[in-house]
């Protein structure tokens, strides 16, 4: 199928971006990269693939909140209006609510461009009678929303938690970007991931396929291909705990070994044990993720959790 049935808009960060950001992380003590680089298209492969396994509870849980309550969150949301996906990936849990939302247009927004394009264009076909207007671009730097007719009323769809990749600080500011784009009245309906026994996020990020280390290090296997980098994968191993003063999950890349690396010309020198800090995923109860969304002008509506309290999904109203 072309590309033609769907609307494009592409400022996915250009190669000079990645590079300055690759750069800057390995020159910080300790080393860090951000999670959104994870995601080229084999980083957006591997990680639907995690989400299948059976250690991932929070996208079976999530989805399974979507087919029980999904009348009622789109009831709320309302219909024939512009739905804006933040981080879209394969679009799958939006399918679960398109036929009780039936939204005029939606706006799937993700940096990983190819992955996106194709998302964009299978759920163009499946559903004829949306105008689907697909944004690559990073969100963390704002969102402008580059087609957003006046006469349609906005919703917003952030699920998979990935609200909690951010510091609870820039969480509140990428909250106010959506706010912001929304306008007052706009809905966001919203996917976080709760507090809960450790072992069950342990095993979450250590899945016994070893998917999750694959796409840990798949990070370093897409620096050596886009920035002339030499990193040898065999020689960092996935690291993933749970951080109970911070109420976070963390990866790290860990050197198994004392080595140098080359990055776009410049030399890295990593001693053995040495890590690269490359996701927090932060763990919230209702009422935390409540404070943080008033924050950030929200006002809760509803919120759905499982019978187990593993995962939940908020509908806020912006003030
Ligand atoms: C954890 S995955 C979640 C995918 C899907 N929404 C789900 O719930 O299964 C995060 C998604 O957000 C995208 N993403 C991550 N950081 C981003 C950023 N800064 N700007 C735009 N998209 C981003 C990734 O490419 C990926 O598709």
């Amino acid at each position: 199928m072309s590309d033609m049935a769907i609307h494009f808009y592409d400022l996915h960060p250009p190669t000079a971006d990645l590079k300055q950001e690759v750069l800057q992380g390995l020159t910080r003590q300790p080393r860090r990269l951000s999670p959104k680089l994870f995601y080229d298209r084999r980083g957006s492969e591997l990680f639907e693939a995690i989400t299948h396994t059976p250690e991932y509870y929070p996208t079976r849980t999530e989805l399974g909140l979507f087919e029980r309550y999904g009348s009622e969150m789109a009831k709320l949301l309302g219909r024939d209006g512009l739905l804006v996906e933040l981080g879209s990936g394969s679009s799958r849990k939006i399918r679960l609510l398109l036929d009780a939302l039936r939204p005029a247009a939606y706006m799937p927004v993700d940096i990983s461009r190819d992955f996106l394009l194709d998302a964009a264009n299978e759920l163009a076909a499946e559903f004829p009678a949306i105008a689907v207007h697909a944004l690559c671009a990073d969100y963390s730097r704002g969102l402008e929303l580059p087609w957003c007719p006046e006469e349609l009323p906005r919703a917003a769809f952030f699920p998979g938690s990935s609200i909690g990749n951010f510091e609870p600080a820039e969480a509140r500011q990428l909250l106010g970007h959506v706010a912001r784009a929304l306008g007052p009245g706009g809905q966001l309906l919203i996917g976080v991931d709760l507090q809960k026994d450790p072992d069950v996020l342990n095993a979450a990020y250590n899945d016994g396929e070893g998917l999750t280390a694959a796409f840990n290090l798949n990070l370093l296997a897409r620096i050596n291909r886009e920035l002339q980098a030499d990193f040898v994968l065999d020689a960092f191993h996935h690291h993933a705990f749970y951080n109970g003063a911070e109420g976070r999950m963390e990866m790290h890349l860990i050197s198994a070994k004392s080595q140098w690396v080359e990055v776009a010309g410049s030399h890295f020198q990593f001693a053995t044990g040495e890590g690269i800090h490359t996701e927090n995923s932060y763990k919230y109860t209702i009422e935390g993720f409540h404070k943080l969304a008033a924050a950030a002008g929200f006002v809760p509506v509803q919120v759905w959790t499982d019978k187990d309290d593993l995962f939940s999904v908020h509908c806020l109203r912006v003030v």
